[in-house]
């Protein structure tokens, strides 16, 4: 099972369409499920005790989870905070009753892909590996990123260059590598 993350609320969002394209990619060979988290809290030390509902739902959709894929915009040369928020709660300890136990994050798996301006993400998606890396993540090698131009802005129809198309098959047959692992 996939765990796919968008991580963009724009309605028509790119990554989100990156998203459903990396689905056909994936060619039925896997079980992909669309990880909604808007519903989480601002982290804060506070609220980690009892475990809120919503963290305490994503978590176990995130632990059923063989890899995640995340798809992310750019924003400001990182990724978004929303992205940050739900990794952040990912990344403390899972078991409710022992403080020391395993983050749900300690050893999965994740694939990255982007859409943005003119730097595909690649910045982003380098402080989001930087991240994953950190919090125990196994990151592919492979990754996504899309350049969003002009005409894309103005019709927020996401098109791929042969490259681009290229690119995100070769992240999908990576990813279904990974799996068979
Ligand atoms: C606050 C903000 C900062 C942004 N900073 C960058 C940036 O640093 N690099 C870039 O390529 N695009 C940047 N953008 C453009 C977004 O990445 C772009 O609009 C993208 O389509 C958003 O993804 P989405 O369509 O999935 O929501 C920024 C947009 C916003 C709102």
């Amino acid at each position: 099972m996939i765990h796919f993350i968008p991580a963009s609320l724009r309605l028509h969002s790119f990554n989100r369409q990156l998203a459903r394209m990396a689905v056909e990619y994936l060619e039925g060979q896997a079980e992909v499920h669309f990880l909604s988290f808007e519903d989480l809290p601002y982290m804060n030390q506070d609220l980690e005790y009892p475990v809120p509902e919503a963290v305490a739902r994503v978590r176990n959709e995130v632990l059923d989870a063989d890899l995640i894929w995340i798809f992310t915009q750019e924003y400001n040369y990182s990724y978004p905070g929303l992205l940050k928020n739900l990794l952040d709660w990912l990344s403390r300890p899972a078991n409710q009753t022992d403080r020391k136990s395993q983050s749900v994050l300690a050893e999965k798996k994740a694939a990255i892909s982007g859409a943005a301006g003119a730097s595909a993400a690649g910045k982003a998606r380098a402080k989001l590996r930087e991240l994953l890396e950190l919090v125990g993540v196994e990151v592919l090698p492979e990754e996504t990123g899309v350049v969003l131009g002009k005409e894309a802005f103005m019709t927020d129809v996401l098109t791929l260059t042969p490259e681009e198309e290229a690119a995100l098959r070769t992240e999908a047959e990576a990813v279904l590598i990974t799996l068979e692992k």
